[in-house]
């Protein structure tokens, strides 16, 4: 089993092959992530749940996404092609080299212009972006994607029930750390658990927990 699927590598693959392939570009970006960074490139969310952002995107005819994590940009990629034609994703790392390897293949795309780059600390823009919103410079977002600092996840949690609007979606990555969150031993897998706890039991949204790669919460906020 790879480390990331909580499925087998046969039940991986088997979804794969009878899913719409990703975009050319995300396939590009993929193989040239492993060169880039090797054993971190795990990190992407790949094709499979990539597909599945891009749907559910479309599928709720989201405008605006709101991205913690962009790594080299495969997920921002994916939002980007679900979006409505006027729509735009704002994704969000501290990290300038992962960033402008993204900014490499996001213009090689058809949908790399509808993605917005916020680069710093994570919990410094997020003020920032709750700010603007809350002063009307900014409308609020339709759909978040939390896929960053995992240590910070309650407080980009918390924050996105100000930057996202009610009816809105708030998606988590990695809920199931590789299974870990069922015997918790190490300070992560406590992190996450603790985590999966608050969302749990947060009335603010309706929520599933779905075993698709390394477990992703699907929230809406009611
Ligand atoms: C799991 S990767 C994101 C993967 C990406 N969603 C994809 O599919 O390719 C996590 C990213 O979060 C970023 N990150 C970690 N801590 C952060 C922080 N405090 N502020 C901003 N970004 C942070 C890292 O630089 C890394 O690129």
């Amino acid at each position: 089993m790879s480390e990331f699927n909580i499925t087998s590598d046969e039940i991986e693959s088997y979804c794969k092959n009878h899913s719409t392939p990703p975009h050319p570009v995300q396939v590009d970006l993929t193989q040239a992530t492993l060169a880039f960074a090797g054993e971190a490139a795990r990190m992407q969310v790949g094709h499979l749940e990539g597909k599945f952002l891009t749907l559910l995107t479309r599928l709720m005819n989201a405008k605006t996404v709101v991205e913690f994590g962009t790594f080299t940009g495969y997920s921002a990629l994916a939002f980007a092609e679900g979006v409505t034609s006027d729509g735009r994703v704002t994704t969000l790392d501290r990290d300038p080299k992962a960033t402008s390897f993204a900014r490499e293949y996001w213009n090689q795309s058809p949908f790399g212009s509808k993605i917005e780059l916020l680069l710093g600390d994570g919990h410094q823009t997020v003020n920032t972006l709750a700010n603007e919103i809350a002063s009307g410079v900014r409308p609020q977002f339709d759909l978040a994607f939390i896929d960053a600092d995992k240590a910070g996840y309650p407080i980009y949690w918390e924050a996105c029930h100000k930057l996202v609007r009610k009816g809105g979606a708030i998606l988590v990555d990695n809920v199931l750390w590789s299974g870990a969150v069922l015997n918790p031993s190490d300070r992560s897998d406590f992190v996450i658990d603790h985590f999966n706890k608050l969302v749990k039991t947060d009335v603010r949204v309706e929520k599933i927990m779905l075993p698709i790669r390394d477990g992703i919460f699907l929230a809406q906020i009611i």
